[in-house]
């Protein structure tokens, strides 16, 4: 430990049933510094930090901050600490406005006990300024948006005080620009004598921002170094604990007879003129920025999102809009962005949650057969490496990233003619991401087809044989594969085709 040390755990485990989730794991984070914690999904990232922020108890294993031995048996402890974390899952109180949220548990007082909101106010606008955001005070937390709550949290850590600061996965939903402004803000806690702890799956980032990395895998610390003697390839290969090839798994296959043709389709949620077609065969991209309507056009088409009007043909046969029903009848399915919300039942078990969309499949004269259905599940589990202690645990207690392979799984044994993927790969691990891409090709060899949305530009170039590019809720560019580059995707998605 170095004087600069400000938190530092030492031997610590924790066992959940059927899972060891972290064994005999030491760290140490400097104040002034950005340290990244990567690791595939499942391996213990969320629950060292939980343990940090006083949410779960350590089996063994100590923990010291500024030097002196805690014990962190409360967030209240770990806040009184100078600790505050940002959740990879956001949780908030939908009524709450902003004043409230950010003073909530610890009101300023006036004489009697009275909580004094005129303090409150003040002291709100004064952070607003102070950290350049354009919020009012009584704004209430339903009207934000999820990258608007995140910077909120992140307000909150300031406003506290707080010297060490837990980020879990701070960009898996915001856009391009505001991640710019958050590693700002980051850039600025760090000058401020900060410490931070940083997790994510996005290499790139890891790279711009650390100051050292520390790589968890099945629940042990495999390394810790400066991020200058790291690169890439080499924190990839010790998270997943052998080398990943490079590139994409794309295989050029025979493209058939349009299988989705969309014709001037607009919808209340703020798409105009939406005009596109899918193949069979074919793996059909949707880039743009964040509020490009890309999702909107989706959520629509495949009926979550009412009042859209233009024309849907599905195999040459006009389908009815709006209509989740009719999407499924003809063979369409979607894997939503927003997982938590539409995706998982959290008390049911992966082995439920997994079928819950092709139950039919499974019944053989009436009954279920559940040899068959177990084998199904742990096929598919298996493929993309699911990482739980059996088909039977309940889902909400799978990893984030693991969570997310739970989704993607139910809507790939659903066998559908047409997948439709939105973010499909948002918070999984390297490793994982592969075997995604994978699973794509050989859905489209068998002559099926994929609209993928998606905001990381590589993975489109890399497993798109078109892109249609979005702008303010139209389509303004389309692409063949040929022509894909990052620099006229961007153009278009600005609205900007020409150069220069
Ligand atoms: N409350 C819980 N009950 C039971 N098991 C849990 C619980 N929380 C975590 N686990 C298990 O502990 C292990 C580590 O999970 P953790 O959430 O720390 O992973 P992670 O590294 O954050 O992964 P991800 O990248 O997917 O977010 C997993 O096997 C998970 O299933
Ligand atoms: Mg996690």
């Amino acid at each position: 430990m170095t004087q600069d040390t400000v938190l530092e755990v030492k031997h610590i485990s924790k066992s959940f049933p059927g899972v060891k989730a972290l064994d005999d794991v030491s760290f140490s984070v400097r104040r002034g510094s950005v340290h990244v914690l990567c690791g595939e999904n499942g391996a213990g990232k969320s629950t060292l930090m939980k343990i940090i922020n006083g949410l779960y108890q350590p089996d063994h294993g100590e923990t010291l901050i500024r030097g002196e031995r805690v014990k962190i048996d409360s967030p209240i402890k770990a806040g009184e600490l100078g600790i505050s974390m940002i959740f990879q899952e956001l949780n908030y109180t939908p009524e709450m406005s902003i004043e409230e949220s950010l003073f909530a548990g610890r009101w300023p007082t006036r004489s009697l006990g009275r909580i004094d909101w005129s303090a409150i106010r003040s002291k709100t606008l004064q952070l607003l300024q102070q950290e350049n955001l354009p919020f009012d005070p009584e704004t209430k937390l339903k009207a934000l948006s999820i990258s608007n709550l995140q910077m909120l949290e992140i307000l909150k850590a300031i406003s506290r005080d707080a010297d060490i600061i837990i980020m879990d996965e701070p960009t898996s939903s915001i856009s391009n620009k505001e991640i710019e402004t958050l590693f700002h803000k980051i850039a600025d806690l760090r000058a401020r004598g900060k410490a931070i702890v940083y997790i994510s799956h996005k290499m790139d980032e890891i790279f711009r921002i650390a100051d050292e990395i520390s790589i968890l895998r099945d629940g042990r610390v495999v390394e810790t170094r400066a991020r200058a003697d790291f690169d890439i390839d080499s924190v990839i290969a010790l998270m997943v604990g052998r080398a990943l090839g490079h590139g994409y798994p794309k295989e050029e296959v025979a493209h058939g007879e349009p299988v989705l043709e969309v014709e001037r389709f607009s919808g209340p949620t703020g798409f105009r003129d939406v005009s596109f077609r899918v193949r069979e065969g074919e793996i059909v991209g949707f880039a743009g920025l964040v509020g490009a309507g890309r999702t909107e056009t989706a959520r629509a088409l495949f009926g979550l999102d009412p009042g859209a009007h233009g024309t849907i043909k599905v195999r040459g046969r006009t389908s009815k809009i709006g209509s989740v029903q009719d999407s499924v009848a003809c063979g369409m399915v979607m894997l939503s962005e927003d997982r938590r919300r539409f995706g998982i039942v959290p008390v049911r078990d992966v082995k439920e949650n997994v079928t819950l969309a092709s139950l039919a499949q499974f019944f053989r004269n009436g009954h279920l057969h559940n040899a068959m259905e177990r084998k199904k599940v742990t096929d598919i589990c298996e493929r993309i490496n699911v990482r739980m202690p059996t088909i039977d645990s309940p889902v909400g207690t799978l990893s984030g990233g693991n969570q997310q392979k739970v989704v993607l799984s139910k809507w790939m044994l659903c066998n559908p003619d047409i997948l439709i993927l939105d973010e499909p790969t948002r918070g999984i691990d390297v490793g994982a991401k592969f075997e995604i891409y994978k699973l794509m090709t050989s859905f489209v060899k068998e002559r099926k087809s994929i609209l993928m949305i998606s905001s990381e530009l590589p993975e489109l170039i890399g497993m798109c044989d078109r892109i249609y590019v979005m702008a303010g809720g139209r389509i303004t560019g389309e692409l063949a594969r040929a022509e894909f580059s990052q620099e006229t995707i961007m153009r278009y998605a600005m609205n900007m085709p020409k150069a220069g």
